[in-house]
């Protein structure tokens, strides 16, 4: 029997609420296949801080360094609570960004998936959704703004000054390329590059490279594509793209709005993959605003559950198993509150009442083999 060891980061705010469900469906997958998951549960946040002193732990460390792969759930505070800890120790920039940085993760996969049983959930009108919206998107994740060079201080003029750096550089930038063209060529050949090289001179040496990187795969068509323009063309007609590759704080921003089309963050599970380790993570945050109260969507923190059985473990029928009945919940007719609209006809569910389905849903699949 297979055995692997599973760092569970559950986090802040609706971090532990949805972690719980995407745990209860690791134990029935456990039960379905020769497989066990030894999960070792690790503070990671702003709650590490305030109980442990430190957002990321050196205890944590350690049980990530040893696991197979890392499930992680949101991390961060309300604005309020975040001022009570030093700016650095902040769980974005004290946990997540080292977290990324230690395993060089640099491969974000951010599927914005709505298949035509879940279609109605977009705010965009029926004829611009059609059967659904199927993209990936690509972010680079351990380069540019986030983690150039930064200062800050008083200038000449004694004026309070910052200066942060992007910075990229080429092997940054053919890797993660790399990474799109081998997934458009897997897809329908068309790969998006987003970029702002009417600006930025990061953009340029970006384009440079994916020139080059390119010859590989002749098979791809390219479509060149200003970020801003990107922005409006994911609302007006998002069914033109299929892989879009970006840089880090432009997919941060991108995905985000393609989670608004979807209906909700909710619905937004992702990858992060490093050269020998990769921990998977909603792309949304904490939402403090609902914390606590037994009504965040787990689809994003199970969906990020079946893209480790796909990327790290190779399971990829199960995953699919694990896909199909979380979308059979809703084609049921069932949602958390985030994808309810009033008197739509949605049958309004809670957090745990969704997982138990989810689970419900698994069981009545066939087990798959190996
Ligand atoms: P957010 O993504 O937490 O929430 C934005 C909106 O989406 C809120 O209205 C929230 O209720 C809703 N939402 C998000 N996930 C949902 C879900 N699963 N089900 C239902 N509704 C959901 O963004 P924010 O409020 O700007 O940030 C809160 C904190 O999260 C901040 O501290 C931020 O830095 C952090 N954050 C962490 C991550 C991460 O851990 N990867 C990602 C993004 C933001
Ligand atoms: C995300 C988040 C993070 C980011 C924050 C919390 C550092 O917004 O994963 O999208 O900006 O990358
Ligand atoms: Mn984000």
């Amino acid at each position: 029997m297979k055995s692997y060891k599973l760092a569970i980061l559950a986090g802040d705010g609706i971090g532990p609420e949805i972690t719980r469900e995407a745990v209860k469906v690791l134990k029935l997958i456990e039960q379905r296949n020769d497989i066990r998951f030894e999960l070792l549960d690790a503070p990671f946040g702003g709650h590490a801080y305030f109980e442990h002193g430190h957002s990321f732990p050196e205890q944590t460390k350690a049980i990530c360094d040893a696991a197979d792969a890392i499930i992680k759930g949101p991390i961060g505070l309300s604005y309020e609570e975040s001022q009570k800890i030093p700016v650095d120790e902040q769980p974005e920039r004290g946990a997540l960004l080292p977290l990324r940085a230690r395993y060089q993760t640099y491969a974000n996969f951010r599927p914005v998936s709505l298949p035509k049983s879940l279609a109605h959930f977009s705010p965009l009108k029926p004829e611009i959704v059609g059967d659904g919206i199927d993209i990936v998107i690509v972010r680079e994740l351990v380069g540019g703004l986030y983690f150039g060079h930064k200062e800050v201080g008083v200038n000449q003029q004694g004026r309070r000054y910052v200066r942060e750096t992007l910075e990229y550089d080429e092997e940054q930038i053919s890797r993660i390329l790399h990474v799109a063209f081998k997934l458009a060529q897997r897809r329908k050949k068309v790969l998006h590059n987003i970029h702002k090289s009417n600006v930025l001179k990061s953009s340029v040496l970006w384009n440079e490279v994916l020139a080059e990187v390119a010859q590989d795969y002749p098979d791809v068509k390219v479509v060149q594509m200003l970020v801003d323009a990107a922005a409006t063309h994911l609302c007006l007609n998002p069914r033109q793209f299929d892989v879009m590759v970006m840089e880090n704080m432009f997919g941060d921003i991108l995905s985000d709005q393609a989670g608004g089309i979807l209906g909700s963050l909710g619905l937004m599970p992702s990858a992060c993959l490093g050269p020998d380790k990769a921990y998977y993570e909603p792309s949304h945050g904490s939402a403090p605003d609902i914390a606590g109260q037994n009504i965040a969507n787990p689809y994003s923190m199970i969906g990020s559950v079946a893209m480790m059985l796909e990327n790290s473990f190779g399971m990829f029928e199960e995953a699919r198993n694990v896909w199909d009945a979380m979308q059979g919940v809703f084609a049921d007719g069932y949602s958390t509150p985030d994808l309810s609209k009033p008197g739509a006809g949605v049958k309004m569910i809670s957090t745990d009442a969704f997982g138990d389905r989810v689970v419900e849903k698994l069981k009545a699949m066939p087990r798959v083999a190996g």
